[in-house]
């Protein structure tokens, strides 16, 4: 070989080092002839490859080759018990979707192309949620559920990020409640994570919830939310409250400023206290001390000089009894 050739060669090796670097030489050809989706699916469903790996939605959703999908009846010959529960709940209605394609019908639209499984039996050629991170089990069932108030914020709910999932609240299979298909009844499904809270709900007054008069989620979204602690917010966007407490949704003349600027829980325990009234304080009067002081050194006005706190000026409210706010009255005499 000639020097002139031994160095035509090597510029073309780098010529081609440079490229492979790049990522732009001979791309990896799909030459089986099959859907690269598919393909992408097989190798992920491979045990030996996937070795922890974590599928992502793109990669569960990539298949959407309809030759892939078996449909429901197919599966349920080999699984009656789960075909029981199936049929009960709501989620058979996915197969009158007809003029959507396969992955969005029946069995298939949780577990995936189902078509390798059905022929090997192999539970490793099926979605198996357990496997799933609670975030990447969630959306496929957003795939479907995230239209709508109710869902659309699940991903940057509190509970996502915790990894808490649907499934941790819902059974699609075996739910203890039918309805909503969920695991547990409220409260205690709440409870069985937050037992931090559950000692308010117990106290001499409290909002009935375990009394079953209220649930958890009439407050809170279990499903997540822009305001803090995923409260619910009623139509108006006001304060939750709102939507039992009517009453006190005004809008009035006049106005308790604190009412409207730091809401209800600047004077109530939203879940329970052992104040009458749900009130943060024992004594009316230290509650509206907080704010009132006897000086003028706060955003409210001081109270007048003639307001003994040893004699009757004690009870606010005897004589304050509108303090929700006022129609006719700027001090909240009367309503
Ligand atoms: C030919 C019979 C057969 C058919 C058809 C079949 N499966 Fe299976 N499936 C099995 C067997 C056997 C197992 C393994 C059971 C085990 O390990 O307990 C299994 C396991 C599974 C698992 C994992 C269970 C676990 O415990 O993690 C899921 C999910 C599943 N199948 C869903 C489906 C779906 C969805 C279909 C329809 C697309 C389907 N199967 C069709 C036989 C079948
Ligand atoms: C709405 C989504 C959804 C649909 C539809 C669905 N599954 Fe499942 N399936 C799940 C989830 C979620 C789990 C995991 C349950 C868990 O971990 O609590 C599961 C678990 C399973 C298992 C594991 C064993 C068990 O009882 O937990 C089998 C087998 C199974 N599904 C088969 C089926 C078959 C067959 C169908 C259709 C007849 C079907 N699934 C339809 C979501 C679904
Ligand atoms: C292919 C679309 C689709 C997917 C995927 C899907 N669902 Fe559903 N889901 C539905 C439909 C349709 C209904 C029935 C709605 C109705 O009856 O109005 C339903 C109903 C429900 C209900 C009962 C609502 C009620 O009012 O009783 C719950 C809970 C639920 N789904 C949870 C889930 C969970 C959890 C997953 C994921 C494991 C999931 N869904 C995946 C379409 C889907
Ligand atoms: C922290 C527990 C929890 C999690 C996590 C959760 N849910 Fe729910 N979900 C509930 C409760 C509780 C209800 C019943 C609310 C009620 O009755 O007011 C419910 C209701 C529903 C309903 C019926 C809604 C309606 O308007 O009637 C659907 C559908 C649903 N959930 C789907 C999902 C899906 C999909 C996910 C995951 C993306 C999910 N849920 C995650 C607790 C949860
Ligand atoms: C009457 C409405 C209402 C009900 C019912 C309710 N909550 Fe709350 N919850 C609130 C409000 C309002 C806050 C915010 C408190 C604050 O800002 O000081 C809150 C705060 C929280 C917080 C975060 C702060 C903390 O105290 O740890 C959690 C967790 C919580 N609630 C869980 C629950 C659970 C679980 C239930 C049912 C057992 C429940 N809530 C019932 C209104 C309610
Ligand atoms: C599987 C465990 C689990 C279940 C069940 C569960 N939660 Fe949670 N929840 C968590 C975790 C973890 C967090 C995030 C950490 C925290 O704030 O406590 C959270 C956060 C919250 C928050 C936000 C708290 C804040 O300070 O912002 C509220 C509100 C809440 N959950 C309400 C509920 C309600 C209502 C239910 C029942 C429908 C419920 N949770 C069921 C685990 C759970
Ligand atoms: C889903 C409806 C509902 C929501 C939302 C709700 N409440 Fe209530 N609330 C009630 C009911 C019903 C009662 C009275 C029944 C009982 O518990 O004895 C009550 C009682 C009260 C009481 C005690 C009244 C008394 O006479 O002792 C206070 C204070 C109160 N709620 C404040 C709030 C605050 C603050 C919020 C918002 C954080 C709120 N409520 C949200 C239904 C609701
Ligand atoms: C500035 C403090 C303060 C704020 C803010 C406040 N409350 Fe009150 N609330 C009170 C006091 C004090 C009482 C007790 C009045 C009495 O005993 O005469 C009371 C009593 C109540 C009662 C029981 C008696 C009645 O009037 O029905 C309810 C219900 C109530 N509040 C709901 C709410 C709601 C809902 C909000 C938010 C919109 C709210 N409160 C905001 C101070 C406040
Ligand atoms: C969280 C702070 C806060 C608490 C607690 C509070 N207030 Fe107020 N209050 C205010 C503010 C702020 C104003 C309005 C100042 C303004 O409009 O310029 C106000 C206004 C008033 C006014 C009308 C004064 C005027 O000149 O118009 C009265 C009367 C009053 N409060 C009584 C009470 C009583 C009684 C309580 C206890 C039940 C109470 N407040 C609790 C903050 C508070
Ligand atoms: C016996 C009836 C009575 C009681 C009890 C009472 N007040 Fe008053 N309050 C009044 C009267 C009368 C005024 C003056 C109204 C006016 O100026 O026309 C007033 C005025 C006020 C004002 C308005 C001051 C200003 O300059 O704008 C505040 C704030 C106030 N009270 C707070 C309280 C607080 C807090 C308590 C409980 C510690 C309380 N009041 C208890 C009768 C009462």
């Amino acid at each position: 070989m000639s020097g002139k050739a031994i160095k035509k060669l090597f510029a073309l090796l780098f010529l081609a080092m440079g490229l492979a670097t790049l990522g732009i030489a001979s791309p990896k050809k799909q030459s089986n002839g099959k859907d690269p989706g598919a393909a992408a699916q097989n190798s992920n469903a491979d045990g030996e490859k996937q070795k922890g790996k974590k599928l992502t939605l793109s990669e569960m959703q990539q298949s959407a080759d309809p030759s892939q999908y078996v449909g429901a009846d197919t599966c349920k010959t080999c699984h009656e018990d789960v075909a029981k529960g199936y049929d009960k709940g709501p989620h058979w209605k996915t197969t009158l979707a007809k003029h959507q394609g396969p992955q969005w019908q029946g069995c298939e639209a949780c577990h995936g192309p189902g078509k390798e499984h059905a022929e090997s039996a192999d539970p490793s050629k099926i979605i198996r949620f357990p496997s799933l991170s609670a975030e990447d089990a969630s959306k496929r069932c957003l795939s479907c559920h995230e239209l709508g108030q109710e869902h659309a914020n699940f991903l940057r709910s509190a509970h996502v990020k915790n990894n808490v999932g649907c499934n941790d609240c819902h059974s699609i299979h075996t739910p203890k409640i039918q309805a909503k298909l969920l695991k547990m009844t409220q409260p205690q499904l709440c409870y069985s994570c937050h037992l931090d809270v559950k000692p308010d709900f117990s106290k001499p007054f409290h909002h009935k919830v375990n009394e079953g008069l209220l649930t958890c989620s009439n407050c809170h979204n279990p499903h997540g939310g822009f305001l803090t602690h995923q409260l619910r917010s009623t139509a108006a966007q006001d304060q939750l409250c709102f939507n039992c407490h009517t009453d006190k949704a005004g809008p009035f003349a006049f106005e308790h400023a604190p009412v409207k600027t730091e809401g209800c829980v600047a004077c109530h325990s939203p879940h329970g206290s052992s104040n009458p009234r749900l009130l943060r304080r024992s004594n009316v009067n230290l509650l509206c001390l907080e704010c009132h002081t006897l000086t003028v050194d706060s955003a409210a006005p001081a109270i007048p000089s003639f307001h003994n706190q040893a004699q009757k000026y004690q009870a606010c409210t005897m004589c304050h009894v509108a303090i929700h706010g006022s129609n006719s009255d700027h001090f909240f005499f009367k309503p």
